[in-house]
């Protein structure tokens, strides 16, 4: 299938900064949701800048459904959408479909089919019953959804979206979500660009994604293709009171323990990161723990931590890519 976004080596430098993307190579398919994912400062958002022409790369080339950002940023304009985290910036005292309307004009709606565009994309996230109130009077989470109406005025067969439900509700964000799979990729076929920090939001969601860490591209996949790509490994934080000395190598000492990390050791208790390649090693664990007359105080399993697990795993080695 062809490509509806490509970019070949894109990076980009800010003026007086470090490399905010390195060599940056992506091919996008139509009808995907395709996800971005990385921590704080990763490149993600300015990735994003790139393929929706807010920022000029500084080198390496982005086509998107076949215009190139820097040679027809009108063009690409056109036939995308962008929905960004940040407070946006409507119209308080115009209405919701006032506001529309005004962006629908912007974007060369006919004006003609300005209402019906509008009203659809009111309905569309649930904002039919504030269609006249105005938009300084909308709650957080509503103004972010005006924000994704607002985006999709204009029809364009993609959307990119910056962290689009940060300031939503679990539930809302579920709602939102079920939308863009269901009625925006499934039934109206768009292509959609989607960013988090949350790997959770991955899952269920996202068909293909790429791990972005430290301005590159560490790994692209499925979901369940970058799962694979993690060794098996459950990691739990254990807190020992009293016990031997030499407990950590006793519980390293356990078949099936891969790690015993001492993370901080008080007078009467220590508390220690155990690894299991084996989740049945937990019970030799315990038994170990009171052979060396200690005493489990608190247990908890940290390996929920899975983006940093994750991040830190594909930051090992360079870009590896499954086809
Ligand atoms: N306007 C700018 N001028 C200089 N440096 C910038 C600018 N915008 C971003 N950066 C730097 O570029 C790098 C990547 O930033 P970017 O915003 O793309 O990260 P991100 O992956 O979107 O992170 P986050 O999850 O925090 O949104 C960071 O080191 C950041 O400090
Ligand atoms: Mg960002």
């Amino acid at each position: 299938m062809k490509s509806i976004i490509v970019t070949q080596e894109l990076s980009k430098t800010y003026p007086g900064g470090a490399r905010a993307v390195r060599d940056v190579s992506l091919a996008i398919r139509p009808g995907e949701i395709f996800g971005l994912f990385g921590p704080n400062g990763a490149g993600k958002s300015t990735i994003v800048r790139m393929l929706t022409t807010l920022l000029a790369p500084t080198s390496g080339t982005a086509v998107v459904a076949g215009h190139d950002v820097v040679q027809e940023p009108l063009a690409v304009r056109g036939v995308i959408g962008l929905v960004t985290a940040d407070e946006r910036s409507f119209y308080g005292r115009l209405s919701a479909a006032q506001n529309l309307a005004f962006y629908a004009a912007m974007q060369n709606v006919p004006r003609r089919q300005i209402r019906e565009r509008v009203t659809a994309v009111l309905d569309l996230f649930g904002l039919g019953h504030k269609r006249d109130a105005a938009a300084q009077s909308l709650s957080t989470g509503q103004k972010q959804r005006l924000n994704m109406a607002r985006a999709l005025v204009h029809d364009p067969p993609i959307l990119f979206l910056d962290e689009p439900t940060k300031s939503m509700d679990v539930q809302t964000s579920d709602l939102v979500k079920a939308l863009i799979r269901e009625k925006l990729v499934g039934e109206q076929g768009k292509t959609v660009v989607f960013i988090s920090h949350e790997l959770y939001e991955m899952d269920n969601f996202c068909d293909r994604a790429a791990i972005l860490a430290d301005s590159r591209i560490r790994a692209i996949g499925t979901p369940s293709e970058l799962g694979a790509m993690l060794p098996r490994r459950a990691l739990y934080r254990l807190v020992v009171v009293s016990g031997d000395a030499g407990m950590a190598a006793r519980m390293t000492a356990v078949p099936g323990v891969e790690s015993v990390i001492e993370v901080s050791r008080g007078a009467s208790a220590a508390a220690f990161d155990v690894a299991l390649a084996d989740e049945g090693a937990w019970l030799e664990v315990m038994r170990t723990v009171a052979e060396g007359n200690g005493r489990v105080e608190s247990y908890r399993r940290v390996d929920d931590e899975s983006l940093r697990r994750v991040v830190a795993h594909f930051s090992e080695f360079t870009a590896r890519k499954i086809p």
